[in-house]
């Protein structure tokens, strides 16, 4: 009975930095300072521009940008919930939309990287059919024709809107960037464990969440992909996860983002990017292989809490079943050549319990939602 109530007492004492290994706590450090250091976007000349931000804020909530009028960005990417949504699948593939926290320190936009930038990923939901299904002409003749977002639009950018539609839509579009670019996460328990890790000092973390740490370093391998203070390498990568839509029609993944990024004039080398010097495009590895097929781009971490579900295609409906979908991970699932060192990790249900714990601490508190706007003065 002693010895019971000893073990449950050690249970709950707060594990000691000391218990980390110099090669675990290495590997911890590593996923912070948090937040990353805030840079404008060289290739939007809106970026950091607090008229931009307010313009961009305006056009987020406003469902006159839609085909029906029924839609906005925050439909689907709702500030209450991390500005994703509960909904399994969503548009062109069925895809689950993802919280835009944090979206500023992406590389590459969407599951599948089909775009480089933040303005044109929030220019492709506007004039997606399977979407707002809006035209340049309809977000153009809405912004000219009321009276605040034309006030606003003139203040972002310093004319009025009546360059041609493409260029109104591509400002908007900016605009929309550089009030996503607000959007980011506070600290979260994970961040004060790491300060403490850092400082040698007892941490008040909870020990399955510090079992779990040890385990995302160590036997689970996660942080080969999940790494840094993002949680993300920012890459693409095979894990498994079906991408068979219907008998016939698969998602393509990475292998079409290639391919649509190649078509598309709205990157950072294309006409419409503000850095002449192209000095924001650094070196992108961007050859199209073969095993780009089904490969998805590994997303954050932070956040988690309350962006259920996971995955590319929400299949996942809880934590539990993603850290079971590497624990009994089907190897025949995996074609990439690269995924090979993902074995299935045959977990305990203590280890399961002790990585979902680890991965819930990496949630801060959800951000407040936007405060009303200012109005617009000519
Ligand atoms: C019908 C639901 C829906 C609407 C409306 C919508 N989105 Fe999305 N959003 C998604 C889905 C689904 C994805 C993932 C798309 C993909 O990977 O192909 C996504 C992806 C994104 C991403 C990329 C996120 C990432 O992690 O790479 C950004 C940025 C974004 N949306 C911004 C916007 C903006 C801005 C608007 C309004 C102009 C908007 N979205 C409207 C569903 C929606
Ligand atoms: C080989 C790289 C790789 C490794 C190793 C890896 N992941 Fe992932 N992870 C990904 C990719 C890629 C996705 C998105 C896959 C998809 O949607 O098809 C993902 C998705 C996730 C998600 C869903 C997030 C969301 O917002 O939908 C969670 C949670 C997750 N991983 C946790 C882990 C844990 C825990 C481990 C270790 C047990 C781990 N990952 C190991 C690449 C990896």
């Amino acid at each position: 009975m002693i010895r019971l109530l000893a073990a449950l007492l050690l249970l709950a004492l707060p594990a000691n930095a000391a218990d980390f290994s110099e090669a675990e706590r290495a590997a911890l450090l590593r996923h912070g300072p948090w937040p990353l250091p805030i840079e404008r976007d060289d290739s939007n000349r809106l970026s950091g521009s607090t008229a931009a931000i307010q313009f961009g804020q305006a056009l987020f909530f406003d469902a006159k940008l839609s085909a029906k009028g029924d839609m906005s960005c925050a439909t689907c990417h709702q500030p209450a919930r991390r500005y994703s949504d509960h909904e399994k699948g969503r548009g062109e593939f069925l895809r689950n939309a993802p919280t835009l926290l944090d979206i500023r320190w992406n590389r590459w936009f969407g599951w599948d990287g089909a775009q480089d930038n933040l303005w044109s990923q929030s220019l492709r939901p506007l004039l997606s059919a399977a979407e707002m299904a809006a035209t340049p002409k309809l977000i153009a003749d809405h912004i000219r024709k009321d009276e605040g977002l034309s006030c606003r639009y003139r203040a972002a950018t310093g004319s009025a809107p009546e360059a041609d539609d493409d260029v109104v839509a591509v400002m908007a579009s900016k605009a929309l960037a550089a009030f996503q670019e607000t959007l980011v996460s506070g600290p979260a328990p994970f961040d004060a464990f790491r300060a403490d890790l850092a400082a040698n000092r007892t941490s008040s973390l909870n020990e399955a969440a510090q079992q779990g740490a040890k385990l995302f370093v160590g036997k689970g391998q996660c942080a080969i992909c999940h790494i840094g203070p993002g949680f993300t390498n920012r890459e693409f990568h095979d894990i498994g996860v079906p991408y068979l839509l219907r008998p016939g029609l698969v998602d393509p993944g990475r292998h079409l983002g290639l391919r649509r990024l190649g078509e598309s004039k709205l990157t950072r080398l294309g006409p419409f990017s503000d850095d002449p010097a192209r000095e924001s495009v650094t070196t992108r590895h961007v050859t199209l292989l073969h095993r780009n097929w089904g490969e998805f781009r590994v997303p954050s971490l932070r956040n988690l809490v309350g962006t259920a579900p996971y995955m590319h295609n929400g299949s996942k409906a809880t934590l539990r079943d993603t850290v079971l979908h590497y624990s009994e991970l089907n190897e025949e699932r995996l074609h990439a050549d690269g995924e090979r060192l993902l074995k299935p990790l045959n977990l305990s249900d203590q280890e399961i319990d002790a990585l979902v714990a680890f991965l819930e601490a990496l949630s801060g508190p959800a951000p407040a939602e936007p405060t009303a706007l200012p109005a617009c003065k000519p």
